[in-house]
């Protein structure tokens, strides 16, 4: 590795903001095989980054994309946390690219004032809890039956990065 931002052989990975109608690259998995989406979910309000991978060409590849949204812990603004989501295009998976993203974006919302940081992950998605566990985000439970996918409910885990520095609102 040349920095922590870079896998050797395949060149330096960057997450990019996009605006929500901007392409974002083919993945799928079985995680987001949902069924019917629920109206409500249309209004919330979803940011989001591209998972850029710069080669040794200096040329970019869109390789994933990142998502996040708010969930508040109570009325004050300290009490905002963001959930971010990820996907890895299928070629890509299993190189470190969801584990350096997945930091770099806990650390750019850092650096917005975000001090907690959480991901969700199926008990079954040992690729993610890995690739979640690298990037630095500490396990913090499960969540009985809190996920309906087209084939039923799941239990998911609830990981987190929280800012180390300080705060406003501490
Ligand atoms: C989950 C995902 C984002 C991880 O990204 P990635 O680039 O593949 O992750 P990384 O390569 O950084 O790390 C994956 C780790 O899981 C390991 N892994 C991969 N498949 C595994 C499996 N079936 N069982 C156990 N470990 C597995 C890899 O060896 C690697 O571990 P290492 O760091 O010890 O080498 C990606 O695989 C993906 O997009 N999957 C489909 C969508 C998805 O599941 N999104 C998350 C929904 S919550």
């Amino acid at each position: 590795m040349d920095n922590d931002n870079s896998l050797e052989g395949l060149g330096t990975i960057s997450v990019r903001a996009i605006d929500g109608d901007y392409p974002r690259p083919v993945s799928k998995s079985i995680y987001d095989e949902w069924g019917e989406m629920a109206p409500e979910v249309r209004d919330l309000a979803i940011t989001r980054w591209l998972i850029v991978l710069t080669r040794a060409d200096q040329s970019d590849i869109a390789v994933g994309d990142l998502s996040a949204h708010a969930v508040w812990y109570g009325p004050t603004p300290g009490s905002r946390s963001l959930n971010i989501g990820i996907s890895v295009v299928n070629e890509y998976r299993g190189k470190g690219i969801g584990s350096i993203a997945q930091r770099l974006l806990a650390e750019e919302l850092h650096r917005q004032g975000i001090v907690r940081v959480e991901a969700q992950t199926d008990i079954e998605n040992f690729a993610e809890q890995k690739a979640l566990e690298s990037a630095g985000f500490k396990y913090e439970g499960t969540l009985r039956k809190a996920q309906a996918r087209k084939d039923g409910l799941h239990d998911i885990q609830v990981w987190s990065h929280i800012y180390s520095g300080t705060t406003d609102a501490e």
